[in-house]
């Protein structure tokens, strides 16, 4: 059972050649080792999930999305439903980035329905949290804290810390203060609950987060778009455990 999740964020990049070319990178990295101690998960823009998916096996990789939509389905052009993700095979869904708040003014109660959307259909939502105040939209969503006798990731649902000052910037914050948000959202949300952290990591800085007690892994996005940096986030997330 995997102790730490690595999860790929692409946003809005790489087209198909470029991902192709990607995935043979990490490939030639081989990056092998205890696999089972570490999920490696890419978020790719949804058209490239399926190119995902085909690798995924062959290098070990949980294939994720990056939002799915609010409407469980129907008449709303341009949206693609958490059904036809997990009828694809996605495992992961990243839902609540700051990056759809600030630019589609994602509300709470969207996200709060994209979380129980994902729970409904057996997709494990990664929630993306900057402040206190959006916990609030996980609280609500009918998520069950697991019990105490099940074990990350059999938890149902992940929280991200990602501060907006550290998205993107090249500063992330500090692994101690991870570690204390990651407390203090486990005390809201349940112990079982795994909180990443996410802004601005690379291999320079990824296991100062991880050595944290309570941060179970990284969403990882400027980084992740480079297979050999990202490989060397995995190799020396390896090396940890
Ligand atoms: P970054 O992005 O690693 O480029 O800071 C992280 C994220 O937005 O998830």
């Amino acid at each position: 059972m995997p102790k730490i999740l690595i999860v790929a964020n692409w946003k809005e990049n790489l087209d198909k050649k470029e991902a192709e070319e990607w995935l043979e990178g990490y490939r030639k990295q081989e990056v092998e080792g205890k696999k089972q101690a570490i999920e490696v998960v890419i978020c790719p823009p949804f058209p490239l999930i399926p190119l995902v998916l085909g690798y995924s096996k062959g290098l070990g990789l949980a294939t994720g999305a990056q939002t799915i939509s609010h409407f469980e389905k129907g008449a709303y052009t341009g949206e693609v439903s958490a059904e036809q993700l997990k009828s694809l095979g996605v495992k992961y869904v990243i839902v609540g980035h700051s990056e759809l708040r600030e630019h589609f003014g994602e509300t709470n109660k969207q996200i709060n329905q994209k979380i129980k959307l994902c729970l409904k259909y057996g997709l494990i939502p990664i929630v993306c949290v900057s402040e206190f105040n959006q916990i609030e939209a996980v609280r609500f969503s009918n998520f069950q804290p697991p019990g105490s006798n099940l074990k990350p990731p059999t938890s149902n649902l992940i929280i991200a810390y990602e501060p907006l000052f550290a998205i993107g910037s090249g500063q992330p914050d500090t692994p101690a203060n991870a570690q204390k948000m990651a407390l203090a959202i486990k005390k809201i949300l349940g112990e079982n609950v795994w909180v990443l952290y996410g802004g601005s990591v690379n291999s320079q800085n990824a296991t100062s987060f991880l050595q944290e007690k309570d941060i179970h892994g990284l969403l990882i996005g400027g980084a992740s778009l480079n297979p050999i940096e990202f490989s060397q986030i995995i190799q020396a997330t390896y090396e940890l455990h």
